[in-house]
């Protein structure tokens, strides 16, 4: 039996292999190396002593995914994680964001459903509550107004396989809303490798404190919050990888579309992650205060009691294992990896 890991080689996704292969499953990665690279199968290699499967596949191909599917009859369920995800970037080019988040999804729907295949565990992201009505936010918080077109393609793929799911009933999908993922595996191979200057905060920061960028640009001290930054609900990418193990075999016994918040349930501000970054490594993170980043909202953390509850799942990395971890992995790979 084999799962089907789209975008496997990315952050989230080799993460999610190596806990995987740790606990004897068989993932089979398909990823188009758009925003990932293959040296990435080398470091579970290394990791776990096991070297998936995997196919340099464009999801967009539908022939090309029918054929993968075609080639390994074994596979039961699929873990999708593909996606362009860079917000901004969505801003600029929202026709390209539109056509291949959905296109590849209704690829992979279609392809399931040739192939019999009836699991499917789906990245989603708390950017679905846009500005969210409550805090912290329960899956039961309603949906908002996203800020950009990434934000929107998620919101529309939950509602695609919502409806696949009324039409097939024996499909079962799990959807998991991610916070903040950040931090790094503890070995130092496998991290976070973002294209040109980051986006996200966490590897801002690290590259600011190996020297790599002089400071960082703390986007807004006027937030309604503690200290007037931003409030995040950051979590580790390995407790992540585990929230999907959970919800596969949660998914593989119940024939139902359900939604999990996968979050730690603590916020922290900016200027708290520069702190317990200085504080976790010893290096300093030089700032400045800048102007709010457009699109931004002041609070988002979780409320994480039903991923607790019904998938048996809670965070068990803290603030100072994902400082330590990220500055681990960027310390030892200070230009991501190099093939
Ligand atoms: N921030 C800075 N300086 C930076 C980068 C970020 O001050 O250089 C601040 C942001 O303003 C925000 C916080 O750090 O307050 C976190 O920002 P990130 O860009 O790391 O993360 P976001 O919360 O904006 O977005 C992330 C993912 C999205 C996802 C969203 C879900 O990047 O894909 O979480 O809530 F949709």
């Amino acid at each position: 039996m084999s799962i089907l890991i789209t975008g496997g080689t990315g952050f989230i996704g080799s993460h999610t292999v190596v806990e995987l292969i740790n606990i004897g499953e068989t993932p089979i990665i398909v990823d188009n190396l758009s925003n990932s690279k293959e040296i990435v199968l080398d470091r579970i290699q290394t990791v776990t002593g096991i070297r998936p499967k995997f196919y340099k596949t464009d999801l967009c191909d539908a022939e090309a995914l029918d054929r993968v599917f075609a080639e390994n009859p074994d596979i039961e369920s699929v873990i999708h994680f593909a996606s362009l995800k860079a917000v901004g970037e969505s801003v600029a080019i929202p026709a390209t964001y539109y056509y291949n988040n959905l296109v590849s999804t209704l690829n992979l729907c279609e392809a399931m459903k040739k192939h019999g295949v009836k699991i499917m565990v789906f990245s989603s992201s708390a950017t679905v509550y846009g500005d969210p009505a409550e805090i912290p936010i329960k899956e039961t918080t309603p949906l908002g107004i996203t800020t950009n077109p990434y934000g929107e393609t998620k919101k529309m793929i939950e509602r695609i396989l919502a409806d696949i799911h009324k039409a097939n009933p024996d499909w079962s999908v799990s959807i998991l809303r991610y916070f903040n993922p950040v931090g790094a595996h503890k070995s130092g191979l496998m991290g976070e490798d973002p294209k040109g200057i980051p986006n996200n905060l966490f590897p801002y920061v690290t590259q600011v404190a190996t020297g790599r960028r002089p400071f960082l640009s703390v986007f807004g001290s006027d937030y309604d919050t503690h200290d007037g930054t931003g409030v995040r609900d950051y979590i580790h990418v390995v407790d992540l990888a585990k929230a999907h193990l959970c919800a596969l075999r949660r998914a593989r016994t119940v024939n139902a579309v359900e939604h999990f918040n996968v979050g730690t349930g603590h916020g922290y501000s900016v200027l708290d992650i520069v702190k317990a970054f200085e504080s976790a490594t010893g290096r300093a993170v030089p700032y400045k205060l800048v102007d709010r980043r457009p699109g931004d909202i002041a609070t988002c953390y979780a409320d994480a009691t039903k991923a607790k509850e019904i998938l048996g799942w809670q965070a068990e990395y803290d603030m100072v294992d994902m400082c330590r971890d990220a500055d681990n992995w960027q310390t030892k790979n200070p230009d991501g990896y190099v093939e």
